[in-house]
């Protein structure tokens, strides 16, 4: 969850530095700091805060520091509470830590090194214990295998030694960790968009690097080196930019028409779905449609799955990634399972995908993050094609993930016999051509979204209900509006609410129902009416003749099509709803974008 950099070469270490920071502070924001060689070398600066990047940036300005060599880190608190002490770099004796991950057996490190520490974090007991490898060997390196042979639960780790003048040594187990020449320098990140690397490697589990201005090393876990590590990469890093938008959130909503252009596009041939790294035969066998995911990835998966179901018959379930992991396992050799995400770097998925790996499954990744660890792992990959996703709750990403599981039922269809080729390239044109248009949200939709939210703002509960595939779309509603405006919030099948949430409903609770579902619509007046006759005040997204409602018109794209013109919509009413309650949409509390620990 945290985000990690390291820079040792010719240029502004600290330029380098915070603007890395910068581009990784979606994956963690509690806390920063950084840590600098001083310009001769002998001695390491560390300066840290609790809050975000701007008041390291505020303390920076008050400090010299001419440094050509620095690590930082940007925190998602686990262990310790969010304070200055427990924010990183960690400094034991002559090492400095910057930590993404968990140690799990820090207690145990803690009773055996007796000696007292500043902080309560785990990565302060890590940095004591490769600090006494280090005092015994003299030996950065072994120092590290030593101390890394001792802990357990999952570490990506930038380390320094007050006497190996401007080396950093980097070292990962299950969490990303990528070094790199570039900026005129060697560099290890977290994540490869923070960084300009013209030559990149993801270090395996076990695996260490050291990095200094001359070059890179990268060692196996015994200590010997490892050659040729090292491959050219092509990844464009520009620096997320709001392009004059207020928030990523908004700017991202906006960006959906686009990317769903882009993923269609990428995704098909000659008007029917394509995959370039899918063999047919997979998608011919494929009997069910087992998706998993967490969070907004999971509910994508939950929409493909009665899509699926709805259009071709093809039965399926989705699974939460933090779940499934955990429990009795049905996937058997030959099976094809679909993982989706976003970064392709949440460790329960990660999880999943090597479990169902190791059972013979076929592992089919949805990713819109290239270079990351999902996209490496999975046998076969369908990449989305959202671009960059900065505000933490999942918007434009969402909606390409749905467009891409679309594509792959429309292709396992076909192949199956289940629809003829005219049938999907008729729906395969509808995603390309009629979808972004219908995603498009314009100027009157957009106030009418805004009043309506200033109506509600207050209400502190709300509840989401629809049916069929609108109460799929209610999960991610409620979630994307409990994410950004802490209003507590619970999706509910319509019909569903009088078997126990009604008791719930007073003047004071707001209902949020979708209602795309031209069929089902009666049904779902006929609980509009229940909420109504207890005070409950309505809100609806589609189309009725019910009076009594603030409406969002949604008619636009009808059955299995129409989550592409309700999300964006219901996105958009969660930012106007945070914005209004003064909460900061791009980075909620106590989230983060990308989950790289259990
Ligand atoms: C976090 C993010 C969500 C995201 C989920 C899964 O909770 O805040 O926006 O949906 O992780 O992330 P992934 O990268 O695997 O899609």
């Amino acid at each position: 969850m945290c985000g990690i950099i390291g820079y040792t070469g010719k240029d502004q270490a600290l330029q380098i530095v915070m603007r890395g920071l910068a581009a990784l502070e979606y994956r963690g924001y509690d806390s920063c700091g950084l840590s600098a060689f001083s310009s001769d070398g002998d001695e390491i600066t560390v300066i840290k805060k609790a809050g975000r990047l701007k008041v390291l940036s505020e303390a920076l300005s008050t400090v010299q520091l001419n440094t050509r060599c620095a690590i930082g880190h940007t925190r998602w608190a686990t262990h310790g509470a969010v304070t200055e002490e427990n924010a990183h770099p960690h400094r034991v004796g002559k090492t400095v830590i910057v930590h993404n991950g968990i140690i799990e057996n820090y207690k145990q490190i803690e009773s055996e090194l007796q000696c007292s520490f500043q902080g309560s974090t785990d990565t302060e007991r890590a940095c004591a214990l490769i600090d006494r490898y280090y005092e015994q060997t003299h030996d950065g390196k072994q120092a590290i295998i030593n101390a890394c042979s001792q802990i357990e639960g999952s570490y990506a780790f930038l380390i320094m030694f007050e006497d190996e003048k401007d080396t950093i040594y980097a070292t990962s187990r299950a969490c990303p960790l990528i070094v790199g020449h570039g900026e005129n320098g060697s560099c290890a990140i977290s994540d490869i968009s923070a960084c300009r690397l013209d030559t990149y490697c993801r270090l395996n589990d076990g695996e260490s690097a050291r990095l200094t201005p001359d070059g890179i090393s990268v060692y196996a876990s015994d200590g010997h080196e490892l050659k040729g590590r090292l491959l050219p990469t092509d990844v464009k890093t520009e620096l997320p930019s709001k392009n004059g938008y207020p928030h990523f959130m908004l700017k991202e909503i906006n960006e959906i028409p686009t990317v769903l252009r882009k993923t269609v596009d990428a995704n098909t041939k000659d008007g029917l779905p394509f995959f370039k790294s899918i063999p047919d035969s997979v998608l011919k066998d494929m009997k069910r449609l087992t998706v998993i995911g967490c969070g907004t990835a999971y509910h994508a998966g939950l929409c493909a799955v009665h899509t699926a179901r709805e259009l071709s018959g093809i039965d399926g379930a989705a699974y939460i990634a933090s779940e499934y992991r955990y429990s009795r396992p049905t996937v058997k050799k030959g099976d094809v399972v679909v993982f989706i995400s976003q970064s392709g770097e949440t460790a329960d998925t990660l999880a999943c995908i090597r479990m169902c790996r190791s059972l013979g499954a076929y592992t089919l990744g949805i990713i819109n993050v290239p270079y990351s660890t999902a996209s490496f792992e999975c046998d076969g990959v369908i990449y989305t094609h959202a671009g960059f996703e900065i505000a933490v709750a999942s918007t434009k990403a969402y909606v390409c993930q749905l467009a891409a599981l679309y594509l792959l039922i429309f292709k396992a269809s076909l192949l199956q016999n289940a629809l003829s080729e005219k049938k999907v390239s008729e729906y395969t044109k509808i995603l390309k051509n009629d979808v972004p248009e219908n995603a498009y949200i314009d100027e009157e939709k957009r106030k009418t979204v805004y009043n309506i939210a200033k109506k509600h703002k207050d209400s502190e509960n709300m509840f989401y209900i629809g049916r069929g595939i609108d109460s799929i779309l209610c999960s991610e509603a409620s979630l994307k509006l409990k994410e950004v405006s802490y209003i507590h919030s619970e999706a509910y099948p319509a019909g569903e609410l009088k078997h126990g949430a009604i008791s719930l409903i007073t003047p004071d609770v707001s209902v949020f129902v979708i209602a795309t579902d031209k069929k089902l619509i009666g049904k779902t007046e006929n609980n509009m009416q229940e909420v109504s006759s207890r005070g409950g005040r309505l809100i609806l997204l589609g189309d009725s003749e019910m009076k009594s409602c603030d409406i969002i018109p949604c008619n636009s794209l009808q059955g299995i099509f129409s989550p592409f013109a309700a999300s964006p919509l219901f996105q958009l009413y969660a930012y106007y709803t945070a914005l209004l309650r003064g909460c900061d949409p791009d980075m909620p509390r106590n989230l983060a974008k990308s989950v790289t620990v259990e």
